[in-house]
């Protein structure tokens, strides 16, 4: 059987769509009715007329668009599929963050669970965080849970104190300053494209900071030839087969061989086929939570309208 054919006939015969982000292995996008980043792929799943929605990314993003989009069925094809800096605060860990700083509103990364954006005030995804903070109008805010997402925004903004929660992107802190620095000497004509995710010192040493679809389209519109990519392989995969079929004529470097996300290389062809004609695994929010986390994730897209959510 051709899995591709396969899962294109029961995409229709379910009136399905097939939302994927760019650190998925490549091939996915060959079913795919949408490839981007977490932001994207959030307003894909919000304005969907299809009735299932299978998430080909990590658990928090099937979780997002269920919140979005709550009469669709959204399907997670393997259930591995979580991520350690969502993980890496609960409610209570929150609770207790909020307890030592009172009184100053919580931003909270798209990558985290239901629950705690339920216990927080906006959220945002690493290409509008900036603009986020900024729409709050405050002095101060907590950011939670990537410290190092946090500390960008407050180095773009200079006049907002950014109090982050000590999370972090295993597989971005894998990239090291001296990552950079060996880089620069074996490419030094190559620009350097680096994920707020990293280690500010990372960040410093680089031409580029920006969200996964920032880093794409630099690289795409720039008249530089050659990149050095500092965030997960996808990234450099989907840019390196673009260059190819559009003649680009661009090389992109992933800045070292480790750097790809476990957990959103979980989902295989088969489990997207068995996804569909299973309809596994379905992603649901707890109805104590529903509500709040909704509003947290819809906060996002209204500040987004009115450049302002006070
Ligand atoms: P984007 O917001 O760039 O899609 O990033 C998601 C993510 O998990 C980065 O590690
Ligand atoms: Fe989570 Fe990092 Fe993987 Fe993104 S790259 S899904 S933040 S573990």
């Amino acid at each position: 059987m051709d899995i591709r054919v396969e899962i294109e006939k029961l995409k229709k015969e379910k009136n399905a769509v097939i939302l994927a982000h760019c650190y998925q292995p490549v091939e996915i996008d060959e079913v795919a009715d949408f490839v981007g980043d977490s932001l994207y792929l959030s307003k894909m799943a919000a304005t969907t007329n299809a009735d299932i929605i299978v998430f080909a990314g990590v658990h928090f993003m099937a979780q997002s668009a269920k919140l979005l989009n709550p009469e669709k069925k959204v399907l997670l094809p393997n259930l591995n599929s979580g991520c350690f800096m969502a993980d890496m605060i609960n409610v209570e860990q929150l609770g207790a963050f909020k307890a030592e700083h009172p009184n100053i509103p919580v931003v909270c990364y798209i990558n985290s669970t239901a629950e705690v954006k339920a216990e927080s005030d906006i959220c945002c995804t690493s290409s509008n965080a900036v603009e986020i903070v900024k729409s709050l109008n405050v002095p101060e805010v907590l950011f939670i849970p990537d410290t190092y997402l946090g500390k960008w925004v407050e180095y773009k903004l200079g006049n907002v104190k950014v109090t982050t929660y000590n999370g972090f992107c295993p597989t971005h802190l894998r990239i090291r300053p001296e990552d950079i620095e060996v880089a620069r000497k074996n490419y030094p004509d190559a620009k350097i494209l680096t994920h707020p995710e990293c280690h500010r010192e990372v960040c410093k040493l680089s031409d580029f900071v920006g969200s996964t679809k920032e880093i794409m389209e630099f690289a795409k519109s720039s008249k530089d030839k050659q990149f050095v990519i500092a965030t997960e392989k996808g990234v450099v995969d989907r840019l390196s087969r673009d260059s190819k079929s559009y003649n680009w004529g661009k090389e992109f470097i992933l800045i070292k061989d480790d750097i790809y996300c476990q957990n959103m290389k979980w989902n295989s062809m088969e489990d997207i086929y068995n996804s569909l004609k299973y309809e596994q695994h379905e992603v649901t929010v707890e109805s104590n939570v529903f509500e709040g986390a909704k509003k947290c994730v819809e906060k996002m897209f209204e500040a987004l309208k009115t450049g302002s959510v006070r």
